[in-house]
């Protein structure tokens, strides 16, 4: 069925997506299943910044890879523009794949050390057959390195001669080269300085403003997500346990783990840092996630007898805002 009103669905829209990894037989010969994504229902619109934040190993990458198809999932759907893409081709998926980009953590394996900037640049261009000779890619590339902040006199060079900073504004400019609506971002700051850090999210920014890109910000750090989230999903050990504004996710967390990240922000002010951190441990292993709500092992709001039992649904509140919580925050 042809959607009749493409600007009024979600861009993307997946409904339970879960992705488990096999892993082979332990030690007791029992089989092992690395509950990586676990029924995932989230909307990604058009033009806005999403960010995804949780702790290591919580499965943000797996989540984003999972929801672009790069590895098939295990359940659930995703529906690009009202269209079930669950499971096509890649030659079937190519068109919506040009239009949603993603930008990984580490720019210095993502990029092929023997290509030039020239060909890194214009690889996506040929493969999706935009311009028509060299020439017109030429231009093309140095407008996007332009774009970019980098050089004109980069195209001839390699990527080892580059710095971290300057290889994520390489892998920025070939996401960008497809003209992308949209584009996952997979911690695309953690292997830089933190000065740079700031170089790289006020180029997002700007490239959102210019163009109008959305973007998926996947990060373990809430500080930078709220820095340039309009919505924010909180990731725990493969669910979404809190979803919501900026606003609301940061002025008023309800689940308890939003407001443990929260609290583990550090405050340049030392008269103000606190102590006592809300979040103890360590994220437990998915291949074993404790039972009823995972996060109740480390929670200081838990219900016995509730929590440990039963997993709380996400449930819709107010402003859009949903939590998966037998206690949340008043
Ligand atoms: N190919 C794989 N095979 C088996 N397990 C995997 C695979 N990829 C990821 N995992 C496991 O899935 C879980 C989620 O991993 P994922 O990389 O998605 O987390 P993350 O939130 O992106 O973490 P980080 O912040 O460290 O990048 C982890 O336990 C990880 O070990
Ligand atoms: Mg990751």
């Amino acid at each position: 069925m042809e959607p009749t009103n493409i600007a009024a669905q979600p861009l993307i829209a997946c409904r339970g997506l879960t992705k488990h990894f096999s892993l082979p037989r332990g030690i007791f010969g029992r089989p092992r299943i690395v509950r990586a994504v676990e029924d995932v229902t989230l909307q990604l619109e058009r033009g806005e910044t999403l960010g995804l934040v949780g702790e290591s190993g919580c499965g943000k990458s797996t989540f984003g890879r999972t929801l672009l198809q790069l590895i098939p999932s295990t359940a659930g759907t995703i529906i690009v523009e009202g269209l079930d893409v669950t499971g096509l081709s890649d030659r079937q998926l190519r068109p919506w794949r040009r239009r949603i980009q993603i930008v990984f953590q580490d720019p210095y394996s993502s990029l092929d050390p023997r290509m030039t900037v020239q060909q890194l640049v214009a690889e996506p261009l040929i493969i999706n057959k935009i311009g028509t000779n060299t020439r017109e890619r030429s231009d093309i590339v140095k407008e996007l390195l332009f774009q970019v902040g980098l050089r004109s006199d980069s195209l001839s060079r390699y990527p080892h001669e580059f710095s971290g900073g300057q290889r994520q504004r390489i892998g920025i400019a070939r996401a960008l080269s497809v003209r992308p609506e949209y584009i996952v971002c997979d911690e695309p700051l953690s292997a830089l300085d933190v000065s740079i850090q700031a170089q790289i999210v006020n180029l997002l920014l700007d490239l959102r403003d210019k163009f109008g890109i959305g973007y998926l910000f996947i990060s373990h750090d809430l500080d930078v997500v709220r820095f340039i989230s309009q919505r924010i999903a909180v990731m725990y050990l493969g669910r979404i346990v809190e979803v919501g504004t900026r606003q609301a996710i940061t002025e008023a967390p309800r689940h308890p783990y939003t407001k443990a990240l929260l609290d583990a922000i550090p405050v340049p002010d030392p008269k103000r840092r606190k102590r006592v951190t809300l979040l103890g441990g360590d994220v437990p292993n998915p291949i074993e996630p404790p039972p009823g709500c995972a996060f109740h092992p480390r929670c200081w709001r838990m219900l016995q007898g509730k929590c440990n039992i039963e997993a709380p649904p996400l449930v819709l509140g107010d402003m859009g805002r949903q939590v998966a919580c037998w206690n949340p925050i008043e």
